[in-house]
């Protein structure tokens, strides 16, 4: 018996703190003009340090998603959990999450597909469903960026682009040809692209996973070949976007809605370009949010459909790219 997979509900959730690009030049060498002519950026929440972790972001998120899937938390069979911001080292953040919906038992799978997190779980959570294994999957994508980046003129290239949210799905059983699910999905993944977006410490390559000496020379920031990850991105994101459309005999004239990961507002409108969209058919939020990662496909779908831009029986494409290099879509019928 194969079953298909729908999205139940969404929720989100972003913390409270909104940090200006005005703010940032306060204590790096960097502008609002610069910021928002590169990325499309104007502002980003960020945690107040020690205050709220990543789970923190998590539950309200998840427990709005269940909810309006109409759910309670007992109703969940499986948490899939990605971020690569986690709280701990281990164990992962899904097992906390767990623990605060009270689910005690419940299996919490985490993922590490930074950027691409949300695109891989909603395969996996489809593939799950669909072999008859869970009748309710949570799915959450987490990120608690902030302390992690380097907030001095040295880290301005990376520390400007990212922020601080969550994003939650229900994604629960239907029919197997039910007009309302995910249709298609194709994720991958290069490892040539490895050290070109990164965090190399701590590490357990190293006979110390950090020394003081990694510390002062700030290698547990992440790095950036910042123009070699642009190009790529809007090589396998308008690729990737086509693959998953042929896969179902459709076109890029079918889609109501494509929901592409929010690194950079210039890398949004070559893809849209490339494919020929037009603005409408495109959802960006970036400019309030920079990027969050794995939080950011469903920040965007949520603010799309409560926007009205889309609602029940839309094509939606859902397309991500990120650090691995690890890129993927997915094609879904609201
Ligand atoms: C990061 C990115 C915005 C940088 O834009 P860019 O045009 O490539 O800029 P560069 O890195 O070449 O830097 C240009 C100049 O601006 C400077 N600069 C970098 N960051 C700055 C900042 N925050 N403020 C002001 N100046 C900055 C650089 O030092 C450099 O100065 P120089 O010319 O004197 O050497 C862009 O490469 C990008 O968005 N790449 C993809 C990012 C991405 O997708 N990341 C996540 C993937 S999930």
């Amino acid at each position: 018996m194969s079953y298909g997979a729908r999205i139940a509900g969404l929720g989100s959730y972003v913390p409270e703190t909104v940090v200006t690009n005005h703010d940032l030049a306060q204590v790096m060498d960097t502008s609002h003009e610069w910021i928002v002519e590169r990325s499309g950026i104007e502002e980003r929440r960020w945690v107040k340090g020690g205050e709220q972790g990543n789970y923190d972001l998590a539950v309200p998120a998840a427990r709005e998603a269940i909810a309006e899937a109409g759910l309670e938390p007992e109703d969940i069979g499986c948490i899939i959990y990605a971020t690569l911001s986690p709280d701990h080292y281990f164990p992962g953040s899904g097992v906390f999450l767990g623990r605060e919906l009270g689910i005690i038992g419940v299996p919490a799978y985490d993922i590490r597909q930074q950027c691409s997190g949300f695109v891989y779980g909603l395969e996996m959570a489809q593939a799950l469903i669909a072999n008859g294994q869970y009748e309710h999957i949570l799915l959450v994508g987490s990120e608690t960026h902030s302390p992690g980046l380097d907030k001095s003129t040295r880290g301005r290239t990376i520390s400007v682009l990212f922020g601080d949210g969550a994003g939650a799905a229900v994604l629960s059983r239907t029919q197997a040809d039910a007009p309302n699910r995910i249709l298609a999905s194709e994720v991958h993944a290069d490892g040539g692209g490895a050290e070109d977006l990164w965090m190399p410490y701590p590490s357990f390559r190293q006979p110390e996973i950090m020394t003081h000496a990694d510390l002062d020379a700030g290698r547990q920031y992440p790095t950036m070949e910042g123009q070699k990850v642009f190009k790529n991105a809007v090589k396998r994101m308008p690729e990737v976007v086509r693959s998953v459309l042929e896969s179902q005999q459709l076109g890029l004239e079918d889609l109501d809605m494509l929901i592409p990961h929010q690194a950079n507002l210039r890398i949004n409108e070559m893809v849209a370009k490339l494919l020929r969209l037009p603005p409408e058919k495109v959802h960006n939020n970036i400019q309030k949010y920079g990027n969050t990662t794995a939080a950011t496909i469903p920040l965007c779908l949520k603010e799309a459909r409560d926007l009205g831009r889309v609602g029940p029986g839309d094509l939606v494409c859902c397309v991500a790219f990120g650090a691995g290099f690890t890129w993927g879509a997915v094609l879904l019928r609201l």
